[in-house]
């Protein structure tokens, strides 16, 4: 008798919070058809946390246990035989994993411990699919050339725009064209935050509220004072425009200083205040910036209410593009990285 066997894709997870929780939850939703189209079985072995310690099997966690255990007690339970205690760069190494997903929170000020498990990743022959934008924003070059040396992948689509095709658009789609410049408005938190506050809430309810929903990072200052949209602005320059910037490098303004009445006043002038960002080419150098911006009502961007988020490319051969990502949720976030763990399966589909 023959037995046909499909392959499996493991994954080492490192971070559980909003995001790894999504993921995991789309992944067990997929599975089937993921080994009905590509035929490979994607298990994760291990889940590594920074608080909650690590999940290990060879053989593939119990993702619905682990899920049930944060919903219920917030932590995963002590008698889960899966249950390892040792350091996230252990948990790496231990996987024996073919891809690490890297999910952990983001240190914008020097995207750390997140560029360390990456290193640690390629080091062992793992792909690397990460929504943490530090390592994107800070050392995406260098990384990236690590990766290539050994012919691995370094997927990042969640870094901006969530799962909408940003990176993978200008990557696949624009063949022969140069990105000039950009401009967008990519954190849902400010945003938010400015239109709950235009309807008459104050800050720390409508800040509140988007921490509930899951969008606002754990450290709020990280959105307030435009260090989100900063990371995001640096890791944009990086890939799309060829850049080599860091976060330290882009111009930057919060909103902690826009009032109710700061609104009022561009309502009154026929506009609103939005968060913007800019990637810019001047002279041989590429800028980039954040800073709260009047946008008129005729604007294309006034339109950007809530939790939306938009960014526009300006390219040589195609001209100005908009990729609107409309009314995200934490799903919108687990699809990037579901959608970067595809390109990878379809990559090893393709090479095997
Ligand atoms: N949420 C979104 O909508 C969204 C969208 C795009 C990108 N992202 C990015 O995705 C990443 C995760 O976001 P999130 O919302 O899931 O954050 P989160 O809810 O705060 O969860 C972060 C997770 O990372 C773990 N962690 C932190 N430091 C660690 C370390 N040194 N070693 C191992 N685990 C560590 C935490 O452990 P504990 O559980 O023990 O605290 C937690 O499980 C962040 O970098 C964020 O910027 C998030």
């Amino acid at each position: 008798m023959v037995y046909l066997m499909c392959k499996k894709l493991s994954i080492c997870m490192i971070g559980f919070g909003n995001a790894g929780r999504a993921f995991c939850k789309m992944l067990l939703g997929q599975q089937a058809k993921i080994k009905n189209a590509y035929d490979y079985e994607v298990i994760v072995n291990t889940i590594s946390t920074r608080s909650k310690g690590t999940l290990y099997d060879p053989e593939g966690v119990d993702i619905g246990r682990a899920l049930r255990e944060i919903e219920d007690f917030g932590r995963f339970s002590e008698d889960n035989p899966q249950l390892i205690q040792i350091s996230s760069q252990e948990a790496i190494k231990n996987s024996k994993a073919q891809v690490l997903i890297e999910l952990s929170t983001l240190s914008i000020k020097d995207g750390q411990p997140a560029i360390s498990h990456i290193e640690a990743a390629i080091e062992n022959a793992m792909h690397v699919i990460t929504a943490n934008k530090g390592p994107i924003a800070w050392d995406y070059k260098r990384l990236k050339g690590l990766a290539d040396e050994k012919g691995l992948s370094l997927l990042y689509e969640t870094v901006v725009l969530d799962g909408a095709p940003v990176f993978n658009m200008v990557r696949d789609n624009l063949p022969g064209c140069e990105v000039l410049a950009f401009k967008g408005i990519v954190n849902s938190t400010t945003n938010f935050i400015m239109e709950e506050m235009e309807s008459g809430s104050d800050f720390d309810t409508a800040l509140k509220e988007a921490q509930i929903r899951g969008f606002a990072e754990s450290d709020p200052s990280l959105d307030i004072d435009g260090w989100d949209a900063v990371g995001k602005t640096a890791a944009l320059i990086n890939v799309i425009m060829d850049g080599s910037v860091t976060p330290m490098d882009i111009e930057r303004t919060g909103i902690s200083h826009i009032t109710a009445q700061d609104l009022k006043d561009a309502k009154a002038k026929g506009g609103k205040i939005k968060l913007l960002c800019e990637g810019y080419r001047e002279g041989n150098s590429i800028k980039g910036k954040v800073y709260p911006g009047f946008v008129s009502n005729n604007d294309i961007f006034s339109n950007v209410d809530s939790t939306t988020s938009m960014l526009s490319i300006t390219t040589d051969l195609m001209g100005e593009i908009c990729i609107v990502e409309r009314n995200p949720e934490i799903e919108q976030t687990a699809y990037g990285v579901f959608s970067d763990m595809l390109t990878l399966v379809k990559r090893l589909v393709k090479n095997k």
